[in-house]
């Protein structure tokens, strides 16, 4: 083996911040939030392992910027200070062990399931393909005045997270949320300045970005997690993905965060990837690649990475800055310190299947399964990889009803 590159710090341009090593624990929404929408004890505990588990960097479960426009029942919402000694807890959890923390901030537009909100809003009023119709809500088209006040909103959590002590803030412009609704040709057909040539289209992205700027100031970190496509006929395209990186870079965002795919193509969990691509492990490690040589702008790349091997031959070859781990670490919150100390034989990811295709063609259990074992670990209890899917299902199904895979969002 050679050096690991996994174990160096990075210190981000133009910035007094340093990660003390390559690994980032990417965004898994929690559905752990009170019914209020505020942090949890139990929510604490889990920033708490994963802070003790050795990542350089800590990226939250999406924190909604309105709780008007919620994902699913539980997701926490960060829209004033009523509440903010909470964020300052769950905080102080997550930055224990020299680490950086945080917050992912979004809106879900009309990816929201049917009886999560009473109305869905969206760029235009474009409904999802024909087999997910039945799921989500009818969408009506946002109001200029609408879209200004959105904008705010996320400036507005941004300042909030940067009060309670969070080291940064993400930018949920990835797996078909409104961002990337807005930034999606097949989704935004809007006529006006929000709409049409792809400037136009990250007009809403790039506003969401300078309003940030302008609440927390020039020293505070500002990511963004965006697709590298949407997989989608007529849908945001790779070219669409560099000239929104590009454009990001100009504007001097510190970090952004490569994923792929949205409800409607699961290639955020890896779905029809090629056997060339899951022998690099890595979904979208081609895509970085290419994004490498045209810009210098500092990556995570998320998505499929499970060995120290191919974390530091991605490292090595320059493709990508940082190793983004979601999964993993819902089963192992101790995963970093293994990979660092290169002891993660007995690893065991795997796709969660319940043997019925059409749950598992949807990727829906990779999420109940997961924030089944997330739970687990807020509690207090060991996780368990050996927890059977079906008996997953059949405990959710029992507990919720079948509303809750209309639930369910990453
Ligand atoms: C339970 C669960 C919840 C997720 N929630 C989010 C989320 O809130 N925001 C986000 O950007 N990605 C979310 N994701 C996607 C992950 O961040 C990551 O992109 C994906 O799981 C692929 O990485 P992996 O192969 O290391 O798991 C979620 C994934 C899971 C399993």
């Amino acid at each position: 083996m050679n050096k690991s590159l996994i174990s160096e710090p990075y210190s981000l341009k133009n910035k007094s911040v340093t990660f003390k090593n390559r690994i980032v624990k990417s965004a898994m929404s929690e559905g752990m939030a009170s019914e209020k929408y505020l942090p949890t004890n139990n929510l604490v505990r889990l920033y708490q392992a994963w802070a003790e588990g050795g990542a350089g960097l800590i990226i939250s479960g999406n924190v909604m910027v309105d709780t008007k426009a919620l994902g699913e029942p539980r997701n926490v919402v960060l829209e004033n200070d009523d509440h903010i000694d909470l964020f300052k807890q769950w905080a102080e959890a997550g930055i224990k062990n020299n680490t950086h923390f945080w917050m992912q901030i979004n809106h879900p537009g009309k990816q929201v399931l049917k009886g999560v909100v009473d109305e869905a809003v969206a760029p235009s009023a474009i409904p999802f393909e024909p087999d997910l119709q039945r799921f989500f809500p009818k969408c009506r088209a946002l109001s200029p005045e609408e879209i200004e006040e959105i904008i705010q909103r996320f400036a507005n959590t941004a300042k909030l997270a940067k009060t309670a002590g969070f080291t940064g803030v993400q930018i949920h412009a990835a797996h078909g949320y409104l961002i990337s609704q807005f930034l999606s040709p097949r989704h935004n057909q809007r006529e006006d300045k929000w709409g049409g040539p792809i400037e136009n289209r990250f007009r809403f992205l790039s506003e969401i970005y300078h309003a940030i700027r302008a609440r927390v100031g020039d020293d505070f970190p500002i990511g963004v997690k965006i697709n590298s496509s949407d997989f989608m006929k007529a849908g945001f395209s790779e070219d669409d993905s560099h000239f929104v990186i590009s454009e990001l870079e100009r504007l001097g965002i510190d970090l952004i965060e490569i994923s792929g795919g949205t409800y409607e193509k699961a290639a955020l969990f890896g779905k029809n990837a090629k056997p060339s691509t899951v022998k690099r492990e890595a979904y979208f490690l081609d895509y970085a690649e290419k994004l490498k040589e045209k810009t210098g702008v500092p990556l995570v790349l998320t998505g499929g990475f499970r060995t120290p091997t191919a974390m530091n031959e991605a490292l090595k070859t320059g493709a990508t800055d940082f190793i983004g781990i979601a999964r993993p670490m819902a089963l192992y919150p101790d995963y970093p310190n293994q990979l660092l100390k290169e002891k993660v034989d007995d690893l065991s990811v795997k796709p969660i299947k319940t043997g019925l295709s059409f749950i598992d063609n949807k990727g829906l259990m990779e999420i109940t399964w997961y924030s089944q074992q997330l739970e687990r670990i807020g509690r207090g209890k060991s996780t368990k990889p050996s927890f059977s899917p079906l008996l997953s299902l059949i405990i959710t199904l029992f507990k919720n009803g079948k509303e809750v895979f209309q639930k369910r969002r990453v």
